[in-house]
């Protein structure tokens, strides 16, 4: 494949020079509590670039941690946020009319059943709304979710999600919550079509829950797609199946699209890949581009069980997170982001194929619109997991022009999952630098 204009350029080693001094300091006093990330102290970034303060540009596949949808520094994102920090900062729970603006923005982008929002600060706060909310709607205590399910590092969201790294060494978990198995095709132990997959963790979901359950069932809380385990996908029809079993069950059906939202996986909303119709959503990551906002969505008659006063935050709804809310749907559609998914995803997924048939390592490559997993493997045979494959890999794309994540429930799946406004040109260049880092790697 011949490349077009080069965009990605590194001259020095990674770290670079100043990257390494400033990396140094960090740690001094801001505690080492962060994820490891590669080792590049990001300068300024735009669109689908991100330069370091070495004068290194990379394309970026991270859209740090699948937040820049519209793409880094996005025109219109900024000035809105540029206009309103000079007129209102704050004002607490009064009305602003950027906020009475994003509400209105935000429930006429939301499918139609979901017709009243209402604004917070982080995708874990979300999370824990939604948990209190399904309880408070069905006077029930427990919520099922999902081994491998992430929704965040507070003690609620940490207790609702499936990842030990986030419960281990802190103590017994919120009490309530009922755990089931989630399908992992390409580790699952039934072989077979999706529908045998399907029936297999449906009846897992059914033994769980017999087993566990006091029968004070509130509600599930799921994600479309597992994002912090390693972008596990479920097999198409496996939501619809969990959307009948909450409606048999007369249980409010709870989705965590704090990351599938906002484009990601070629729709607008994770909901509307299989559409189905969640009583309530909690919404994060691209809502903001960056800007800290997060918000919850429901059906009237679920959010209608709050009193006046029960959910509320210092600065959720404050004037700058709601313009930036308001200038990132407008711009969602100017910029026509969801079919630029559309276009640019499948491409970017076949030659990840591609380049999986000649790879030692690429065990596993899957996804949707532009949230890919590569995921790394010793030996495409027995699939023995290799986070320090994985690790490596991301030092190579780093040093060849690409800033790449990991993500995994064993550490080893690479994230493609690059701001929604990647041209055909860009995802190329970008591509050919994974081509030539994952052959690296076979020594
Ligand atoms: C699916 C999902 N839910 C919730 C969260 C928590 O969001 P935040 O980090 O904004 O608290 C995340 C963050 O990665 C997430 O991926």
């Amino acid at each position: 494949m011949t490349m077009q204009t080069k965009i990605a350029n590194v001259a020095t080693a990674i770290p670079g020079p100043k990257s390494a001094a400033l990396i140094e300091r960090w740690h001094q006093f801001e505690a080492d509590t962060t994820g490891r990330q590669v080792p590049v102290v990001w300068d300024r970034a735009r669109g689908v670039t991100v330069d370091d303060v070495d004068g290194n540009r990379f394309i970026d596949w991270t859209s740090g941690v699948l937040v820049t949808n519209l793409g880094h520094c996005h025109p219109k994102l900024v000035e809105a946020v540029r206009e309103s920090v000079g007129r209102l900062i704050n004002n607490y729970e009064c009305a602003n009319e950027n906020r009475i603006r994003a509400a209105e923005a935000l429930v006429a982008a939301l499918p139609g059943h979901l017709d009243k929002c209402f604004f917070l600060t982080t995708g874990s706060e979300a999370t824990e709304s939604c948990l209190r909310i399904m309880k408070r709607k069905t006077g029930c205590f427990e919520t099922i979710g999902f081994h491998g399910g992430f929704h965040g590092r507070t003690s609620g969201a940490a207790s609702a999600g499936g990842l030990s790294g986030t419960k281990r060494g802190y103590g017994p978990a919120l009490p309530g919550v009922i755990r089931a198995p989630f399908p992992y095709p390409y580790r699952c132990p039934v072989q077979g079509d999706d529908g045998r997959i399907i029936d297999y963790y449906m009846s897992q979901l059914d033994e769980t829950v017999a087993a566990n359950s006091c029968g004070s069932l509130a509600g599930i809380m799921v994600e479309p797609y597992l994002g912090a385990a390693g972008f596990i996908f479920p097999p198409d029809g496996y939501m619809k199946e969990l959307e009948r079993w909450c409606r048999e069950k007369s249980i409010v059906f709870t989705l965590d699209e704090v990351q599938s939202s906002y484009g990601r996986m070629g729709r607008m909303w994770g909901m509307e890949v299989e559409g189905v119709t969640p009583d309530l959503v909690s919404i994060g990551k691209g809502i903001g581009n960056g800007v800290p906002v997060a918000a919850v969505a429901a059906r009237g008659d679920v959010i209608d069980c709050l009193g006046k006063g029960e959910m509320s935050s210092t600065v959720g709804g404050n004037p700058i997170s709601s313009a930036a809310v308001i200038a990132i749907l407008e711009a969602m559609v100017e910029d026509r982001i969801v079919e630029n998914v559309q276009r640019v995803g499948p491409l970017m997924l076949d030659r990840l194929r591609a380049m999986q048939e000649k790879s030692r390592y690429l065990g596993d490559v899957r996804g949707k619109g532009l949230v890919i997993g590569l995921e790394i493997v010793e030996d495409k045979k027995t699939k023995a997991p290799s986070p320090d494959l994985t690790r490596q890999l991301m030092q190579r794309c780093a040093e060849n022009g690409v800033l790449i994540g990991s993500v995994g429930i064993y550490g080893n799946v690479v994230r493609v999952a690059p701001p929604l406004c990647i041209t055909e040109d860009e995802a190329n260049e970008s591509l050919d630098i994974m081509a030539k880092s994952l052959t690296s790697l076979e020594g």
